[in-house]
């Protein structure tokens, strides 16, 4: 197993899961200031699931909404579920409520993956191509995202690379459809370690009691070969938000927030 070099983990441990959505929200809210600051524009794939919900709600309120560069802002997905964008399940559906819908971002700038389209493999080229041509990079490159917000399942997977799967041994496509037997929803579209791996800056959020073990895992021990253990940018920042629950299992050298 090829063992990314490590990008040293920061770990920031916050109270709570109110605590961890601020954090998360001021820490988006920095990275999207320097993105268009050096480069003109803010580049993020943002995180499904349920924990990152909070999250985009305090973007889209005061203080931050106001402060976010939202017409600078190019938005994709770390990954889908194979269903509709109104289906309750659907990451681009949390997303449009909590936050998309409530802010001016030019909604030619918002790239959702269309899971619900009839071939998968056709989709996950499609979404990879967009990608390339809006960041501008050539074919073969990887695009290099100013920053992707990913979860942690209590498997170990994150977006959705789940253990044992074919895709985590992927080193050239940058997104994949993905049949996750043990998911909720089988049919999956995630990106995959390389751009994951080449992004710039790369935040877990994690909240819960039900995660410390996994967080425990997944931090302690690189070559676990955890899904969420293989993220580690080559040449970026890696940034795991915590909250006292979920990291309640870490040793307290690594709690030292
Ligand atoms: C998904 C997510 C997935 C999620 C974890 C944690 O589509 O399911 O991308 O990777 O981040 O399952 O989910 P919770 O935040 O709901 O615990």
């Amino acid at each position: 197993m090829i063992v990314p070099m490590a990008a040293t983990p920061e770990i920031r441990i916050v109270n709570d899961p109110s605590a961890l959505a601020e954090t998360a929200a001021q820490e988006v809210l920095e990275v999207a200031r320097a993105a268009v600051a050096a480069r003109g524009r803010f580049t993020v794939a943002l995180a499904g699931g349920s924990t990152p919900r909070e999250t985009y709600r305090r973007l889209a309120q005061p203080p931050l909404a106001a402060q976010m560069p939202w017409d600078r802002t190019v938005l994709f997905f770390g990954d889908e579920r194979g269903v509709p964008p109104d289906h309750a399940d659907s990451n681009y559906g949390m997303a449009h409520a909590a936050l998309l819908s409530r802010v001016p971002i030019p909604p030619d700038r918002v790239f959702r993956i269309p899971g619900e389209r009839a071939d998968p493999d056709a989709v996950a080229a499609e979404y990879a191509r967009t990608m390339a041509e809006v960041l501008g990079v050539r074919r073969g490159e990887v695009p290099r995202l100013d920053l992707i917000l990913l979860g942690l399942g209590v498997d170990g997977h994150t977006a959705s690379l789940f253990p044992g799967s074919p895709v985590l041994k992927e080193t050239f496509r940058t997104v994949a459809a993905v049949h996750a037997a043990a998911a909720s929803i089988p049919q999956r579209f995630t990106l995959t370690y390389p751009i994951l791996n080449a992004a710039a800056c790369v935040i877990y959020l994690v909240s819960g009691a039900e995660k410390a073990k996994v967080v425990k895992a997944a931090l302690g021990d690189r070559s676990s070969g955890l899904p969420a253990a293989m993220v580690s940018p080559v040449d970026g920042r890696l940034l795991w938000i915590l909250d006292r629950a979920a990291a309640s299992l870490l040793p307290s050298s690594r709690r030292a927030s």
